[in-house]
């Protein structure tokens, strides 16, 4: 019998959540994808480096036009000037890129402080580590830090703090003044960075993203991890990066050159032509979503369902008090799915103790108008 390494992990809600929408025919709001496709020139330009010959192994830190248009972004977004040769790595998908940076820091006995509610690649790849997750939860209804606590939490045995802003799944972004009063914090200490940065560019009315790498101070200890998935509504492509000091992208590459050695040659090509010719595309994409986010708040106003409007990520909370308390978010979530032909994600998931009296449940919105309208029909005749 084999013992397992992670006996806590089954089949997640998202897998589970996806496959209840097909089995009932019920419009899929769980998983966070887009029902639509990326622009058709970046698809375009992967046939056609495919027909090119581009279908070798790509250099192991990523395709050298790629990172110079991450590097332009980047200075152009966070006014940082990184190095394209030391400090960017393209990785398939930030969930590998979380996993390598964990991996190249976390020994066995070290404490990793995660907020919760949290994506949940975070926990398996601190266990696989040898580490430890140290849960503190974001104070409640704002998803916010709670310093007390986060400063309880800290111990001799803290290597990392694992953040995410704009925050999956409540849409909660950080501030400047909360990333200077981190550094205050960990000023001195020997602890490191991951900051989950995927939905940096799906930041809402007006907000402009606060990036670490943007902070100074924060940066030099820090990985940086973001995803051409999400900003290029090619989830499935899972391809992203890694930004990092030299020092911690050389640790990072150590583990990446051996999980996968590179990313996949063709997609980097097709995704490096299209940031050159578009770099206004990201540029585009807070109104692109906010019309979205809208439309979805605008027509769900006319429901039972009381919400705040999510500040970034493509993801909408919604509280169902008033339609059916006596319910879990578990329990809810399958009954929108079966009963209403709406599937959602039970909040609860993303905690490892869930505040008892949760009632929440989250919805993508990263879908056709269409999509929406139907979803909110359903969802207002509850
Ligand atoms: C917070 C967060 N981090 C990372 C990821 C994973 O991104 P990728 O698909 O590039 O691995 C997701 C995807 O849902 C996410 O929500």
């Amino acid at each position: 019998m084999i013992i397992s390494k992670l006996p806590n992990v089954g089949t997640t809600i998202f897998t589970r959540m996806s496959q209840l929408a097909v089995e009932t025919g019920a419009l899929n709001l769980s998983q966070g994808f887009p029902d639509f496709d990326g622009p058709l020139a970046l698809r375009e330009a992967v046939g056609r480096h495919i027909a090119a010959g581009h279908n070798q192994y790509a250099p192991m830190t990523g395709l050298p036009a790629l990172r110079e248009q991450v590097a332009a972004k980047i200075a152009r977004s966070y006014g940082r000037t990184v190095s394209a040769d030391n400090e960017i790595t393209i990785t398939p998908g930030a969930t590998q890129a979380i996993f390598c940076a964990v991996q190249a820091l976390i020994r066995a006995g070290d404490e990793v402080i995660v907020f919760g509610p949290c994506y949940d690649s975070y926990e398996p790849s601190v266990e696989l580590a040898g580490g430890r997750c140290v849960h503190v939860p974001l104070a409640l209804p704002d998803f916010a830090i709670d310093w007390q606590r986060l400063n309880d939490a800290l111990s001799v045995n803290t290597r990392l703090i694992i953040l995410n802003s704009p925050h999956n799944p409540s849409g909660a972004l950080i501030s400047k003044a909360e990333l200077d009063q981190l550094a205050e914090l960990i000023r001195g200490r020997d602890i490191y960075l991951i900051s989950d940065e995927v939905y940096e560019h799906l930041v809402f009315d007006g907000t402009k993203h606060v990036s670490v790498l943007a902070h100074e101070e924060l940066y030099q200890r820090a990985f940086v991890v973001s995803s051409f998935g999400k900003s290029y509504h090619v989830t499935g492509w899972k391809t992203g990066y890694v930004v990092a000091p030299p020092a911690l992208s050389a640790e990072l590459r150590k583990v990446h050159q051996y999980v996968s050695f590179c990313a996949v040659t063709p997609l980097q090509c097709a995704l490096a032509d299209y940031m050159a010719e578009h770099p206004e595309h990201v540029e585009n994409l807070p109104g692109f979503y906010q019309a979205k986010r809208d439309l979805f708040c605008d027509l769900l106003a006319g429901s039972r369902f009381s919400f705040t409007r999510a500040a970034g990520t493509f993801f909408q909370l919604v509280d169902y008090s008033a339609i059916r308390p006596d319910l879990d978010d578990l329990a809810m979530a399958e009954w929108l799915t079966r009963a209403h032909g709406v599937a959602a994600i039970p909040v609860s998931v993303f905690y490892q103790q869930p505040p008892k009296e949760l009632r929440l449940v989250r919805f993508c919105f990263a879908k056709r108008e269409e999509t929406l309208r139907q979803a909110a029909e359903k969802l207002c005749a509850i």
